[in-house]
């Protein structure tokens, strides 16, 4: 029994090690180089020379501007990952803020790469995420809603599918740390009705099991 219970204990730990996102770095930091023409590709960006580091690789301004919200969803999202600042590369981590517009919504998308743990600062937003398909055929993909009140605060877990609508008629602010340093983004509806090349129609038809109309009409959105 007490050999049970430890073989358990190893072999969680062990699948959490394996489930973690980024790779935990080997020295205490490796500035992404910007190198827009670089030949090496590696998992991650390649590292400045240390002693050619100074405090600005790690820092980043302007998080305190609102991003423009005017487009058709209504919110933007402005990210601070290892992109917009080199000193993420290795650590794992990144962080957004999300502006909406009155009723505005960030579309139901995921991170492949991190959780989300995610902080409302101003307004009133109503948040949410779905389980993926259930290995149980009698259960459904479960949605767990929650209204959040400035200072709240919600976790996406990783991979899964999420959205945030404010529901207030003022406008709303929320910041969110990301478990990535490139957390990556797959909004639902541009991936599968707006992707480049467009997906067969005939694909999309029956896969949403709707006539050929309403998928032109949906591809036509984007
Ligand atoms: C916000 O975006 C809209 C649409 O792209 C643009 O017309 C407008 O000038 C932008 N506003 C600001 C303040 O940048
Ligand atoms: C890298 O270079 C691009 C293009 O010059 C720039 O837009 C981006 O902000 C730079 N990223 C960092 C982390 O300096």
């Amino acid at each position: 029994m007490a050999i049970g219970f430890l073989l358990f204990t190893i072999l969680a730990l062990a699948s959490s090690l394996a489930y973690a996102s980024d790779p935990s770095p080997l020295q205490d930091f490796c500035v992404a180089v910007n190198d827009s023409k670089a030949t090496v590709f590696v998992n991650g960006k390649i590292c400045k020379d240390p002693k050619m580091v100074t405090a600005d690789d790690f820092f980043f301004s302007g998080l305190n501007k609102a991003g423009n919200t005017s487009n058709p969803v209504g919110s933007k999202v402005t990210p601070v990952n290892v992109n917009q600042l080199a000193g993420l590369n290795t650590l794992g981590i990144s962080l957004v803020r999300i502006d909406y517009a009155p009723y505005g919504l960030n579309p139901p998308h995921t991170h492949p790469r991190a959780t989300e743990v995610l902080v409302v600062v101003q307004g009133t937003l109503y948040v949410g995420f779905v389980t993926s398909n259930p290995a149980n055929q009698n259960m459904k993909n479960k949605l767990f809603t929650k209204i959040l009140y400035p200072g709240d605060v919600f976790v996406f877990p990783e991979g899964l599918i999420h959205f945030q609508f404010n529901v207030g008629k003022t406008k709303a602010v929320a910041f969110a740390g990301l478990s990535s340093q490139n957390p990556g983004v797959i909004t639902i509806a541009n991936a599968v009705f707006g992707s480049n090349p467009p997906i067969s129609s005939d694909v999309l038809t029956k896969a949403f099991q709707v006539n050929k109309n309403v998928i032109k009409h949906l591809q036509g959105q984007f």
